[in-house]
């Protein structure tokens, strides 16, 4: 199936690992052209080799995305580049594990800001870009967490997770006349370094929970993204859509 987006411009942030290495090489495989965002220097160098080899232009813009004056770098220069931007795929995120009573004010609001302030910064940059162009797709990471509240996951977290589903549903009302859609995927219980974190025993417990009897994989969350970052999502806007393998909590 051709996703029409052969040429296209995504910013993906925190796209060094995980999830959102794997939406990189997912939109690569469709020819769709890079501005990748990355904390991490190093995997984020590693994500750009990975997608030149697969054919499309790619260029690392290393910062920390809950501060603004990175991500307006980070779309200042992917336009520079490619002198246009049509899909931001709001990525990074992290996930500390720890009961709420043991939450600092200050632990609050750095997830607060890398989760959820990145998300607004980052649309509202994007924004910018896509409303002159008659087409945009932004498509956020929210999470089980954030749909049904944490167990494994942290109150901060959850708070992040279900804001990102909220300001998703509003942006999709208020930017729907520029052909920009806005959705985000929740996803369960996926296999990556932040699952990777939780003992062994912990992870038996959330498998056994799950109806495929599995953890979801980085790339099956990628594909459900890069759809709805193409032309097939093109009716498609404020939605949430659960990657759960079947939980239902
Ligand atoms: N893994 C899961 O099971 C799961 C489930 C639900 C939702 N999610 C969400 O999916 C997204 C990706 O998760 P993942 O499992 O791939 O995580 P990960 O930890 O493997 O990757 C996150 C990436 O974001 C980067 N990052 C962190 N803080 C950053 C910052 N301030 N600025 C720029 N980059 C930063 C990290 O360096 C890392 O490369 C996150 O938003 C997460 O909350 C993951």
């Amino acid at each position: 199936m051709d996703l029409g987006i052969k040429g296209k411009v995504a910013v993906i942030t925190g796209a060094g690992r995980g999830i959102g290495r794997a939406c990189a090489v997912s939109l690569a495989k469709e020819g769709v052209h890079l501005g990748l965002n990355e904390l991490d220097t190093e995997s984020g160098k590693q994500a750009v080799e990975e997608v030149k080899a697969l054919g499309v232009d790619a260029i690392l813009v290393p910062g920390d995305i809950s501060k603004e004056e990175d991500v307006i770098e980070l779309f200042k220069k992917t336009y520079e580049r490619f002198g246009h931007i049509d899909i931001l795929i709001n990525n990074a995120g992290i996930s500390p594990k720890l009961p709420f009573y043991e939450i600092t004010a200050e632990m609050f609001d750095k997830v607060i800001n890398v989760n959820l302030k990145s998300n607004f910064m980052c649309s509202k940059e994007a924004f910018k870009y896509m409303k002159d162009n008659g087409w945009g797709r932004i498509v956020s990471l929210s999470s089980l967490a954030g749909v049904m509240g944490g167990i494994k996951s942290a109150a901060h977290y959850s708070a992040s997770k279900a804001g990102i589903i909220g300001i998703t549903k509003t942006l999709a009302k208020q930017v729907g006349q520029y052909n920009i859609t806005v959705n985000c995927v929740a996803p369960g219980r996926i296999d990556t370094a932040m699952t990777r974190m939780l003992p062994e025993s912990v992870q038996a417990e959330l498998v056994a929970q799950i109806p495929l009897k599995r953890f979801g994989q980085v790339e099956e969350v990628a594909k459900v993204i890069t759809f709805l970052a193409s032309d097939g999502g093109s009716y498609i806007t404020g939605t949430c859509v659960e990657i759960f393998g079947g939980y239902t909590g």
